[in-house]
């Protein structure tokens, strides 16, 4: 998945890069222990090592005692903490990239892989400790600092709840080290982030810069008021004195057997695999669930778990080689921020949103991110041209985190929110008073507008028209043939001869044969495939239920479950027009916001024109009251969550619904029932967590056909 490193074809090339690459690696290193905020992201941070290892691979004449690649951390920041040398070193990681690194890595250890049994385990985005126990009681807590030396944070240490003064049980060594990882919670990092905020004030970076900070206050009363914990992973240094050596040391997973036994926080996850394949397996569940965990994690790390097989295989100078760091892909990439510009969206609001130089993050190519208001743009203190951070934690939306400042040229410049709409020119204003968002008042006109509710009612939540995205109904509106959504349901091959997406470019080419047998063909300016297509499927859609309808007409709050409830209640359209807002409100799944705004909309002459005009054209404005189906599911919660055999997303919903239950999208402890599907994920494992009843597809037709007695 790498680029492959291109390395300098001659020895002084070679020498001149490999001095640069140590310069670079040194600096981004003082930062990264020390507490200013990292320039560049971890995998490139790691894609620069890779490149010194390379070189010095090709040119081992190159290599120096105190090269990067031979050192962990970082020795040359001064402190004020006083150092102190670790009584056995603390070793760093080699780390693998992908599945073939692990296999690699197996087959070194086990003379195939798959002979050893392995310990496979989080690892934690945090920052090592080194804690000295002697006779049961803390004395010390060293900083990893350049891995033979640490800083003494003994006091600031004290103050961390979750690490014991005294080691619990009896068997008790006279001196140990115990090695662990010390983090900030995520939830924790994030109200820290918010009360920060609330108080005009830049928040932190990320959790381990934070917890790196936090740990190394002057003040340990600041360091006390931090919510830091730590969970333990290995030993350093141990002398039993008179004491029995513990024997499930001998195994790595017995090591946290005792480090829970003396009352040390170690990690639930770890599992003793064997073999590629199980390895394989439990790093794709731990990267599906890493941000459901309490801290941060960047990917796992392997130990072989027979420790007769560590002592064998031995470390190199910087890392073990019975262990390997294995790296999820990065989610924080660095990109320059080109341009930013604005979106107006179907409702009017005026969206910023940021063009970016075109980036992988998390599996994916990312070029554009949202930027939300004009007050966030401010907030993030993003300039154009900045080199900024971008996060994609897992499935959800590319985020612009925020400006590298330190990577400023003085080339950036401000950006402004625009005054006018960029669509129709209309100026910009608050729907109301202290609203964050601005809006193209010219709902009515506004082209923007126009082209994205079209665009809307072709999208699958609306009434899915194959054909009407966001191409075909901004051909549609450019061309001048729909002057906005009121004859979407009229057009004629007529009409959509004159949209140039939708019509042939030039004549069909006959062979002689079919010109001899008379056959006609397509004419340039002939409506296309497509454009039948989208006249059928707008047949189609009329046809669509009620509460789909309802949807489309893009009324303020007014989304699917609004839709469906008003649908529900009143059937047909007329009386949903004709209810009074009381009646309006009433309706369970409606309340006050969305009556007011259901009245507001069809006080607008030319929302009402829109509703008669489809009417007209036969869409469906009624429901067919179904008394047959069976209300198995009364007063039941469900949330399926994975991909099922027999039901689309919005079948499955469909389905609830019509037998009287609530379709619900996220789980808690409210819900009966989570209908789980293959490849589900965090809501499956949140479901589990709170012994929810759990329902295969199977499982999940009984329940549709008999209610709950059927399961
Ligand atoms: S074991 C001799 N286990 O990752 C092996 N390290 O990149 C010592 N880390 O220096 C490390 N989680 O600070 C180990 N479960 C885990 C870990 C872990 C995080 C850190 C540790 C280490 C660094 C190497």
């Amino acid at each position: 998945m790498d680029p492959v490193t291109e390395i300098p074809a001659d020895a002084p090339a070679a020498r001149a890069r490999h001095a640069a690459l140590v310069q670079e690696i040194e600096e981004h290193r003082s930062r990264y222990y020390g507490d200013d905020a990292p320039t560049i992201s971890d995998a490139e941070y790691d894609a620069l090592e890779r490149e010194l290892r390379a070189i010095e691979a090709r040119y081992p004449e190159l290599v120096e005692p105190d090269s990067p690649t031979l050192t962990v951390g970082s020795a040359g920041v001064a402190t004020g903490f006083a150092s102190v040398k670790h009584r056995e070193r603390m070793m760093s990681l080699d780390n693998a990239f992908s599945l073939e690194d692990v296999e690699l890595w197996l087959a070194r250890v086990g003379r195939e892989a798959g002979d050893h049994e392995v310990v496979c385990e989080p690892k934690i985005d945090g920052l090592s400790i080194s804690l000295t126990y002697e006779n049961g009681v803390l004395t010390q807590g060293l900083t990893r600092g350049d891995g033979t030396q640490g800083e003494d944070v003994t006091a600031n240490v004290r103050t961390i709840r979750t690490i014991p003064e005294r080691l619990a049980g009896d068997s008790i060594p006279a001196l140990v080290e115990i090695r662990g990882e010390v983090f900030m919670p995520v939830k924790q990092f994030e109200a820290l982030n918010e009360a920060l905020r609330a108080d005009g004030k830049a928040p932190y970076a990320n959790p381990r810069n934070t917890a790196a900070g936090s740990l190394r206050q002057k003040d340990p009363g600041v360091t006390g008021q931090r919510p830091l914990d730590l969970t333990t992973y290995a030993l350093g240094a141990l002398e039993w004195g008179d004491t029995e050596p513990d024997a499930r040391l001998e195994r790595q997973a017995g090591i946290y057997d005792v480090l829970a036994d003396w009352g040390l926080p170690v990690t639930e996850h770890a599992r003793v695999l064997r073999g590629a394949e199980a390895i394989d397996g439990f790093l794709r569940e731990l990267e599906a669930k890493r941000h459901s965990l309490v801290h941060e994690i960047d990917g796992a790390v392997l130990k072989v778990n027979d420790r007769s097989v560590q002592r064998q295989l031995g470390s190199t100078s910087r890392a073990p080689r019975w262990a390997i760091a294995y790296k999820f892909p990065p989610e924080e990439v660095h990109t320059t921020l080109e341009d930013i510009r604005v979106d107006v969206g179907r409702t009017g609001r005026v969206t910023p949103y940021g063009v970016m130089t075109p980036v992988t993050v998390a599996g994916s190519t990312v070029a554009y991110a949202t930027l939300h208001n004009a007050h966030e743009v401010a907030r993030k203190g993003v300039l154009i041209g900045d080199t900024v951070v971008l996060r994609k934690a897992g499935d959800v939306i590319p985020e612009i985190v925020g400006p590298v400042v330190a990577a400023r040229t003085g080339a950036e410049r401000e950006w402004t929110m625009p005054a006018e709409c960029p669509s129709c020119g209309t100026l910009l204003a608050e729907q109301k008073e202290g609203d964050k968002d601005l809006r193209c008042p010219n709902s009515q006109f506004c082209p923007a507008q126009i082209t994205d509710r079209i665009a809307f009612i072709g999208s699958r939540g609306a009434l899915d028209v194959e054909v009407l995205g966001e191409k075909a109904a901004a051909a549609l509106v450019e061309s001048g043939v729909l002057a906005n959504e009121a004859a979407l349901f009229d057009l004629t091959e007529d009409d959509l001869r004159r949209v140039p997406m939708l019509t042939y470019e030039v004549d069909e080419k006959l062979t002689k044969k079919q010109i001899e047998a008379g056959v006609e063909g397509r004419k340039a300016g002939d409506v296309a495939e497509n454009g039948r297509k989208l006249l059928a499927n707008l047949a189609d859609a009329r046809t669509r239920p009620l509460w789909r309808v309802i949807v489309s007409l893009s009324i303020r709050h007014v989304g699917p479950t609004a839709s469906r409830a008003l649908a529900t209640a009143f059937v047909s359209m007329d009386a949903i027009r004709a209810a009074d807002e009381v009646a309006l409100a009433d309706v369970d799944g409606v309340g006050p916001v969305i009556a007011r705004s259901v009245i507001e909309w069809f006080t607008v002459d030319w929302h009402v024109d829109i509703v008669e005009r489809w009417a007209a054209a036969g869409v469906r404005m009624e429901d067919e009251r179904d008394e047959s189906t069976p209300q198995t599911l009364a007063g039941l919660t469900i949330v399926a969550t994975g991909s099922l055999e027999g039901f689309t997303r919005d079948g499955v919903k469909e389905a609830i619904i019509s037998r009287g239950g609530k379709a619900s999208g996220s789980v808690s402890k409210n819900t009966d029932f989570v209908v789980v599907g293959e490849n589900a994920g965090s809501k499956a494992t949140k479901a589990e967590e709170l012994g929810l009843r759990i329902l295969s597809e199977a499982e999940f037709v009984a329940l549709l056909e008999g209610g709950p007695e059927a399961v």
